[in-house]
């Protein structure tokens, strides 16, 4: 062979590069691993494969076009719409699992396409995880995904035995300062609804309110993990304490950066009035 010769890739490995050159373009970090997803989804379509990479071109969730999306060790469906799961996430999860006591009652607040709840459950198959999402898209996707859900705002639509006898709640609410919205990445900003995004001036507008929601959800001695960032944690200082939390304990990345708040409830003589 020659210098002046083309290499003759097979057509799989040809289209992979092309499809990774196409999504490198459109502002892809992990191009090839995409391009290897699409390629899977496609099933050997071409035209297929062609609808699926202009889509993610266009910017849309990768999770959207493919359905699903790995969540720690958990596979999740998403459907178009949906607020995709962040990896970030499996980490309070995991911790949800972790606190529950045996046959334990838990309550994912916010559940969206129901990864935090579908990860309790697949490590604690003993426990009953319950999630709530305000949209009713949301709430078919976590259905779809096998959780047991109830549309409504927060607490609201839980069946009333639920009150006071959870030993965990977990709840990724929306927490983006409204002003910031317009720096996330393109796929959140520009696709993933507002309303899963979107937490009011500082953000916290959802979290003090399931504060409130949780300080009657929980039994005494249950406990609260939510997400959020920033320097939020200072506004729910006082928020917690009248919900009958004690001091709160955050867990940060590794950069140091704020990213969960665990608060136990306390039991009777502990609590403010
Ligand atoms: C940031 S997403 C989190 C979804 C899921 N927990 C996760 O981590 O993938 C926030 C979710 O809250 C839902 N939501 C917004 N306002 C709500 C409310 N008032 N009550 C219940 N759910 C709400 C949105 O529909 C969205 O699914």
């Amino acid at each position: 062979m020659t210098d002046s010769q083309p290499v003759a890739f097979p057509p799989a490995l040809a289209d992979l590069a092309a499809v990774t050159e196409r999504l490198a373009a459109a502002g892809c970090v992990a191009a090839d691993e995409e391009a290897g997803e699409l390629l899977t989804a496609a099933g050997g379509d071409p035209g297929r494969l062609e609808a699926l990479v202009s889509r993610r071109e266009g910017g849309e969730p990768l999770a959207w076009i493919t359905g699903w999306v790995a969540f720690g060790p958990t596979r999740v469906q998403v459907e178009a719409g949906v607020y995709v799961p962040r990896a970030q996430t499996a980490a309070l999860a995991e911790r949800a699992a972790k606190l529950l006591p045996p046959n334990g009652l838990a309550v994912d607040l916010c559940t969206g396409s129901g990864a935090i709840a579908v990860a309790i459950g697949n490590s604690r198959p003993d426990a009953r995880v319950v999630g709530t999402d305000i949209d009713p898209l949301a709430c078919r996707c976590a259905a779809a995904n096998g959780v047991e859900v109830y549309e409504g705002h927060l607490a609201d639509p839980l069946p009333a035995a639920v009150a006071g006898a959870c030993d965990v709640v977990v709840g990724v609410v929306p927490y983006v300062p409204t002003d910031a919205i317009e720096y996330l990445p393109r796929d959140a900003r520009d696709h993933e609804p507002r309303l899963a995004l979107d937490g009011g001036p500082s953000g916290v507008r959802l979290l003090v309110a399931a504060v409130r929601a949780a300080g009657a959800l929980l039994r005494p001695g249950g406990t609260l993990l939510l997400e959020l960032g920033g320097d939020q944690d200072r506004e729910l200082a006082e928020p917690l304490a009248a919900a009958g939390f004690g001091t709160a304990r955050r867990h940060v990345d590794e950069d140091g950066d704020l990213r969960g708040l665990e608060a136990r409830r306390l039991t009777g003589r502990g609590r403010r009035r």
